[in-house]
């Protein structure tokens, strides 16, 4: 994880934690540390005010009405589509509005894949890659008649990167990877992995799900064709996600859903489509969903992301700290370093995740335990589920220990001294 850097400008955490109401919680009586961060993270007030002026002042359907209120309703969905668009140094038109993540890799799965993807074609994908980036591969696959090639995670929690250069030579037309490792908290090196996979022609779809709420986004620089995140995981609402995809690529692929919005013209013998984004955006989209998002960004743009990033990573590396001090636990993912965000998982010999998950929350501490949807990562680390803490902005050293200190009454609980 990143130490902070003395350039490194410091947050004054108390805060940014008065900015979240739910953080006031108690749960059995005790005020609670939520490190479940990586499932989805709590929301500033910042956020819950945009939702509720828009539902109470604004609410309309958008594109379709002439009055005021779905004037306006539009006008800020719009706005909301420009502010993401510059926070990831893309154009407007390259930011599609979906449900989340996994609408948005189901999305590049449909329409770019089945238009490009064909029998005897191969698939690269990693051993740590969630469900929503490989089941969507998986269903391509069976469906076209392709092949999945798998490149493994090393001991640390790294990617083989050899193996991935020997898989690209095997002519993949695609490579779907992760940025951050959802279970191990790995920040694989996205403009190398692009580079590689472009030289061998490969096109490449990013699941930015862990990164988008940590990490600085330059998509220009990154590289990456598509790049998908969703809002609740980065301080804001459920049910909208994005996919940002390159401009050539999307004004060349057909629809995915068909539906109200995204057509130019129906007849009854010919329908044509609307231009991008709108022909990605079937039926009524999540409107509200989408001015809530555009203000976690700005808020978390004010803040900082900077900043927020050396924060985390601070608390990150003190939590790999305190936990190897624990006996019986064994940590995943790489060392505390640049490649390493505050995502924590761990297994705690001869207790179930789950058991371990539950009396952590008898002390208020909330954590996921579970495979985490990625059972391929799983089995690659030898367990069937690992306990995870992850960490986001409001997070402190002080709710660190609470969770150690939550360990060791695991340990007395099953008697392992
Ligand atoms: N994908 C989310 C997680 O890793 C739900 O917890």
């Amino acid at each position: 994880m990143a130490t902070v850097t003395p350039a490194a400008p410091r947050l004054s955490i108390d805060g940014i934690r008065a900015e979240f109401p739910i953080l006031k919680r108690r749960v059995h009586g005790q005020p609670i540390a939520y490190l479940d961060n990586g499932a989805t993270a709590q929301k500033p007030t910042a956020v819950i005010e945009a939702l509720d002026r828009y539902w109470t002042e604004h609410n309309a359907n958008v594109h379709r009405g002439v009055h005021t209120l779905s004037e306006e309703a539009t006008a800020l969905y719009e706005r909301a589509r420009t502010t993401i668009a510059r926070h990831l140094g893309v154009a407007p038109r390259e930011v599609i509005f979906t449900r989340n993540v996994t609408g948005s890799l189901n999305l590049v799965a449909r329409a770019w894949g089945r238009a490009n993807v064909g029998p005897g074609d191969r698939i690269v994908l990693t051993e740590m890659e969630h469900h929503s980036n490989i089941v969507p591969w998986y269903l391509l696959a069976e469906e076209v008649g392709a092949e999945l090639d798998w490149v493994p995670v090393d001991g640390d929690g790294r990617l083989e990167l050899e193996a991935l250069a020997a898989a690209l030579e095997r002519g993949p037309g695609l490579l779907a990877v992760t940025h951050v490792s959802n279970v191990l908290g790995t920040v694989n090196p996205i403009a190398e992995i692009v580079r590689m996979a472009h030289d061998a022609g490969a096109i490449v779809v990013v699941d930015g799900a862990q990164a988008a709420p940590k990490l600085e986004l330059d998509l220009a620089e990154l590289g990456a064709d598509f790049y998908g995140f969703t809002g609740h995981k980065l301080y804001g609402p459920t049910g909208v996600g994005v996919l940002y995809g390159r401009r050539e690529l999307l004004d060349a692929m057909g629809p995915y859903e068909g539906g109200g919005s995204m057509i130019r013209k129906v007849t009854k013998e010919r329908i044509t489509w609307a231009s991008v984004p709108a022909r990605f955006e079937a039926g009524t989209p999540p409107i509200g969903e989408a001015i809530g998002l555009a203000a976690a960004v700005e808020w978390l743009d004010a803040v900082g992301l900077e900043a927020a990033h050396a924060h985390e990573a601070e608390v990150g590396a003190y939590a790999l700290e305190q936990l190897a001090e624990i006996p019986g636990l064994r940590l995943f993912g790489p060392p505390a370093g640049e490649d390493r965000v505050g995502i924590v998982s761990f297994a705690l010999d001869g207790v179930h995740a789950h058991d371990v998950s539950e009396i952590l929350d008898r002390h208020a501490v909330a954590v996921r335990a579970g495979h985490h949807c990625a059972q391929v990562l799983m089995s690659r680390l030898g367990v069937p589920a690992t306990t995870r803490a992850s960490l986001a902005i409001y997070n402190t050293r002080e709710e660190i220990d609470r969770l150690v200190a939550a360990l060791y009454d695991v340990r007395r609980v099953f008697e392992l001294g």
